[in-house]
């Protein structure tokens, strides 16, 4: 409710801002001015993605580019669809949040229908420097090998590459950078380690079609394969992220042999991408010898793996709601101690007809949110990192809510092929999944 009513009176700002545009050059004097206060927002907060070669369709970095769009800059600002962000509803505060304050999008609103004043260029405000994390050297620099140009007959193109990550002895990844080669097609990047045992088949499937690497999608490893251990996924890049940090204390173990799967979402609906990418995961280590000072983290999956989304659906729920205990096969305490477990990280998946996606935590009659993502995009899914982490115990019962749209406009917007049917559970694009990944760390006190 809220959220619409955002929406609509963003609608509102932009036909006020515009009408404010037609003639009146605007008060100069006390209004926000581009090089005062725009200016420094927009280097903030939007210049991550809106700059030259990046992955949104403009530019916002010079005075010209802010001015020309400010009716809109204004409107998707006040709608809250700028910056991207997915957690939203009673999700957590989470690290990294770029959401705009209500001051901040206040300045917006009002320089836009002032007309967008330049203001005073030798009187400018000092520009932000980058939000940069700081991982420290990395011990590992492996790109996926390939100078791989994404298949133009695809509006979406996820391809995953094996790399081999050279490890010689046993270490605790503490940072991860990733740095896509061709910005301007890179949507995402997702690595997920895999133990030794299940590199041959993951090295059998490049190449299968002709091109390097593999198809993978919702998944990183290929279709039809069954890992022999439990994958870990070790980190994501979105647009705008620099790099990623474990949280302080904890480390996520690597053994001798294992291999890191890079899977890449080429976006080609947006600008005809024909220019190669050869994206770069770069590794930090919890120098040698102090490992026993961290708290392993590990990836569990909690899933609802039942689907069944009747043709035409609007607002179809799946639930499964088990604790603990349940989802870890009765063996919670035997894997985890006595403690329980802290969560650090969060990533919610599922694919195109996707809506809304909530993970809770009931704990003697209590619900806690532990990620909601309200307007579930497959185009912008990412960890999430909660500023303070929440407790799993044995007995707490842990419920993940999917809610579907399986309608022909939704199926459209997809890219479906097949005709309206039931959609089932599966690695496909036109499948479906209702899944989380929890990042966890053992609690060493109750
Ligand atoms: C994480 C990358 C990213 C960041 C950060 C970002 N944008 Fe965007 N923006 C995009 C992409 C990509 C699009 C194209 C539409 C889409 O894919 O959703 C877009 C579209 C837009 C549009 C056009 C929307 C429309 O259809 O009218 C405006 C205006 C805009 N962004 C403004 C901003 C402003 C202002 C900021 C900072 C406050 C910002 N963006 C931050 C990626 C980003």
């Amino acid at each position: 409710m809220t959220k619409s009513h955002a929406a609509s009176s963003g609608l509102l700002l932009l036909l006020v801002s515009c009408a404010g545009n037609s003639g009146d050059p605007g008060p100069s004097g006390d209004g926000p001015t581009y090089y005062q206060d725009v200016a420094p927002l927009l280097a903030g907060s939007c210049s991550g993605c809106h700059v030259e070669g990046g992955v949104a369709p403009m530019a916002l970095t010079t005075p010209e580019s802010a001015q020309q769009r400010a009716p809109a800059i204004a409107a998707a600002t006040a709608a809250r669809l700028m910056p991207p962000w997915m957690p939203g509803g009673d999700s957590p505060a989470m690290h990294n949040d770029p959401r705009l304050t209500d001051a901040q999008i206040d300045m917006l609103q009002r320089w836009a229908q002032a007309g967008a004043p330049l203001g005073d260029a030798a009187n400018a405000a000092a520009l932000p420097a980058p939000k940069v994390v700081d991982i420290g050297a990395p011990e590992v620099s492996v790109d996926t090998g390939h100078d791989y140009v994404p298949d133009s007959r695809l509006r979406d193109d996820y391809r995953c590459f094996v790399v081999d990550l050279g490890l010689t002895e046993a270490r605790m990844v503490t940072g991860l950078r990733i740095t896509p080669g061709n910005r301007a097609a890179v949507h995402h990047v997702i690595v997920t380690a895999y133990v030794a045992a299940d590199r041959a088949a993951l090295e059998a499937a490049q190449g299968q079609d002709g091109r390097p690497g593999y198809q993978c999608f919702g998944r990183s490893e290929p279709p039809g394969m069954t890992p022999q251990g439990f994958p870990q996924m070790l980190g994501a890049w979105a647009p705008g992220a620099s790099a990623l940090k474990q949280p302080e204390g904890t480390g996520a173990p690597l053994e001798v042999g294992q291999v890191a799967v890079i899977q890449v979402h080429y976006n080609l609906r947006a600008q005809g991408v024909t220019q190669p990418d050869r994206t770069r995961l770069e590794l930090a280590f919890a120098p040698k010898g102090t490992e026993s000072t961290l708290r392993e983290t590990m990836t569990i999956p909690v899933a609802d793996p039942q689907l069944n989304i009747p043709p035409g659906a609007v607002d179809h729920v799946e639930e499964a709601a088990l604790t603990a205990d349940a989802w870890s096969g009765g063996f919670f305490t035997f894997f985890f101690g006595p403690n329980g477990l802290d969560i650090v990280g969060l990533t919610g998946h599922m694919h195109m007809l996707g809506k809304h996606f909530v993970l809770t935590r009931t704990r003697a009659g209590q619900t806690t949110t532990l990620l909601e993502i309200p307007r579930w995009d497959f185009h912008w899914q990412n960890g999430y990192q909660p500023v303070q982490s929440i407790d799993i115990r044995s007995s707490d019962v842990v419920t993940i809510r999917c809610v579907y749209d399986n309608t022909s406009e939704r199926r459209e917007a997809g890219g479906f092929l097949s005709p309206m049917g039931e959609v089932n559970w599966g690695e496909g694009t036109e499948d479906e999944m209702c899944l989380a990944f929890l990042q966890v760390a053992r609690r060493t006190a109750p």
